[in-house]
């Protein structure tokens, strides 16, 4: 059985972007090497990010995920097992407020959670929309 984790958080105010990117990379990398899927996006100051996996691996992922310092306020949106694995890799973007918003990326991630069961996909498609520059 795997677990799914999606909550959002507030960058610390003095984050550059070039640190972002290094959270970014790391994330994709380590991930990818420890069967761990999902999306982070960083938008407008906030960080959206679902991870999923092992449950343990998910829950101790989380765990350190909480106490770093370069973000606060993690809120979770939900923590729920899952069927299916709804991503076949880890996906990290960053989404600026301004010119390099794709939307065609948008819609691939809009087709990635279609893989969820019906009332997870919506939630997470609802805060999705809110979360991007759209
Ligand atoms: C918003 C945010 C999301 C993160 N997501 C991940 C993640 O998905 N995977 C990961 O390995 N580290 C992630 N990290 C980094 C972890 O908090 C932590 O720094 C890392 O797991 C520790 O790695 P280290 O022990 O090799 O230094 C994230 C950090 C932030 C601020």
């Amino acid at each position: 059985m795997r677990h799914a984790i999606v909550y959002v958080s507030t960058a610390s105010n003095d984050l550059k972007k070039n640190e972002i990117q290094d959270i970014l990379n790391h994330s994709k990398e380590w991930n990818n090497e420890n069967d761990v899927t999902g999306l982070l996006l960083f938008s407008g100051g906030n960080f959206f990010q679902i991870i999923e996996g092992e449950k343990n691996k998910i829950c101790g992922l989380f765990e350190d995920i909480k106490l770093d310092k370069r973000h606060h306020n993690v809120t979770q949106i939900f923590g729920k097992e899952i069927h299916k694995e709804a991503y076949d890799g880890y996906d990290s973007d960053f989404v600026s407020d301004e010119a390099d918003y794709d939307p065609e990326k948008f819609q691939h991630y809009l087709n990635q959670i279609k893989v969820l069961d019906k009332s997870t996909q919506k939630a997470v498609e609802n805060i999705l929309m809110a979360f991007l520059p759209i």
